[in-house]
């Protein structure tokens, strides 16, 4: 077998999943090569060289990509922060070493404006009404205050006031419930506005889902659709998250959707990606440059945000059951032939146990955070490949131990004949894990899944008649 080293940037368990899809290659002898926030105890276990760059700063990156250059074949990119900062183009430049992940150019995550502004220009259809608050447009607070309010007096106070900078789901409010009336609004609004460009926009009602696509810069190949759960706790209540977990049906769609959801979805991704590849070949957006994030609206899909990278979890809702070699997958991005995605036609749900004191659970704790993962392992040998256990916000210690830190500890993947099948593997991971850990109950639940087909039957009734077309 054709050895391959691959130079893996990681954060979260969805770099564990991309590890794991290497790894199970039966074309390639692969070798990962991983920069990690911390000591995670699958890459740390998996790797040839493993190194702990808590920032993932892109020259510690670099230095590390330097040390092992003589064996990289690729790297792969997982978390949005080096991905905006340029790291592809950086090693790439100096190392020539070719990176999956688009560019700091075509990293559109990188600014929530530009993407309105984009929308704008190529796929109106698919923006809510919105306006972008330059810091430098505005002498006073007066001023700006004024400029929101005239423009909520257009649209309404039923808004979304989001930061232009990523801020990992942070400083995003929502009108009705981080605000109940303008001058909390504004309050909000002023504590993004301080440091960074505000875009207030419609708030969209509606079900949503998650589009990812691989791309080798001449095209782009789908992947199934997927449902994240964003709320910490379970019907969708409490804080937003990174997400708590999430599901893939057997088919393609998610059971809300029609097959006519997911063309207009297609269609709208389409001409995106046209306008930025312009004729040929743009190999600036290898990789995952558009992981889109789909409400489903009595007017038909809206966007709420685009990414530069595999949604984490959704990517482990894909990883585990795709047919095609993952390594080959990789190099025909990179050459630029990428080939039609197979998938197996089996449902998958994620959930992920996270810390006591995340999405705010607990206020407080203090206690030991050790967590031990043996119990889950051991179900492989009742369900084989069909449960995969991904550590995210994990570290292996001196002691040998594994404990969970702040964020999103561990992920459990079921892998199942229909969702409920999918839903039981997984939620028998998660009470199989000992340690100081909670988890959301209802991901691809039969009565949420239920409650969100009620939803859009009642949107799309509503809606009827309104729905643009196609252009
Ligand atoms: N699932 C949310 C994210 O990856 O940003």
């Amino acid at each position: 077998m054709q050895k391959v080293g691959v130079l893996v940037v990681s954060y979260g368990a969805r770099a564990a999943a991309v590890i794991d899809a290497l790894k199970r290659s039966e074309e390639y002898d692969v070798r990962v090569y991983v920069v990690d926030k911390q000591r995670n105890p699958f890459n740390a276990e998996l790797a040839e060289a493993h190194a702990v760059i808590p920032d993932l700063d892109v020259d510690a990156i670099l230095k590390f990509a330097e040390r092992h250059k003589d064996v990289l074949d690729f790297g792969i990119v997982c978390p949005e922060g080096p991905i905006i900062e340029g790291v592809r183009d950086v090693i790439e430049e100096c190392l020539k070493i070719p990176m999956i992940c688009p560019t700091k150019e075509f990293a559109l995550e990188g600014s929530k404006a530009r993407q309105r502004l984009l929308l704008a220009e190529v796929a109106s259809e698919a923006n809510p009404e919105f306006k972008i608050f330059r810091r430098f447009e505005f002498k006073s607070v007066t001023e700006v205050k004024e400029a929101l309010w005239r423009f909520l007096d257009e649209i309404g106070d039923d808004v979304a006031v989001k930061p232009d900078r990523p801020a990992a789901g942070k400083g995003v409010g929502v009108f009705g419930e981080h605000f109940h009336n303008r001058e909390q609004l504004f309050e909000h609004f002023l504590s993004i506005f301080e440091t960074s460009d505000v875009v207030v926009e419609k708030r969209l009602e509606g079900e949503e889902s998650s589009f990812q696509a691989f791309c080798d810069g001449r095209r782009l190949e789908p992947l199934p659709e997927t449902r994240d759960y964003k709320r910490a706790f379970d019907g969708d209540f409490g804080q937003n998250t990174g997400g708590m977990g999430s599901y893939k049906d057997v088919s393609d769609l998610l059971p809300f959707m029609e097959p006519s959801d997911r063309e207009r979805e297609l269609a709208l991704v389409e001409k995106i990606f046209k306008a930025l590849k312009g004729d040929g070949r743009n190999e600036g957006l290898i990789g995952i440059p558009f992981y889109v994030a789909f409400m489903h609206t009595a007017e038909g899909p809206k966007i709420l945000e685009i990414n530069s990278r595999p949604g984490d979890p959704e990517i482990q809702n894909i990883l585990p059951i795709m047919r095609s070699d993952f390594v080959e997958l990789c190099f025909r991005m990179l050459e630029g032939s990428l080939q039609r995605i197979e998938c197996e036609r089996r449902a998958t749900v994620v959930t992920y146990a996270v810390p006591l004191t995340y999405g705010g659970y607990r206020t407080k704790y203090t206690g030991d955070s050790k967590v031990d993962l043996s119990g889950a392992y051991k179900l492989k040998e009742k369900y084989g490949d069909d449960v995969r256990i991904y550590p995210g916000a994990m570290e292996l210690r001196d002691d040998g131990c594994t404990y969970a830190l702040r964020s999103r500890a561990v992920c459990i993947v079921g892998v199942g004949e229909d969702l409920q099948a999918a839903r039981e593997i997984s939620l028998d991971g998660i009470r199989n894990i000992d340690g100081p850990l909670w988890n959301r109950w209802d991901i691809g639940a039969e009565w949420h899944i239920r409650n969100s087909v009620k939803r859009m039957r009642k949107l799309r009734a509503h809606g009827e008649g309104i729905i643009r077309p196609i252009r």
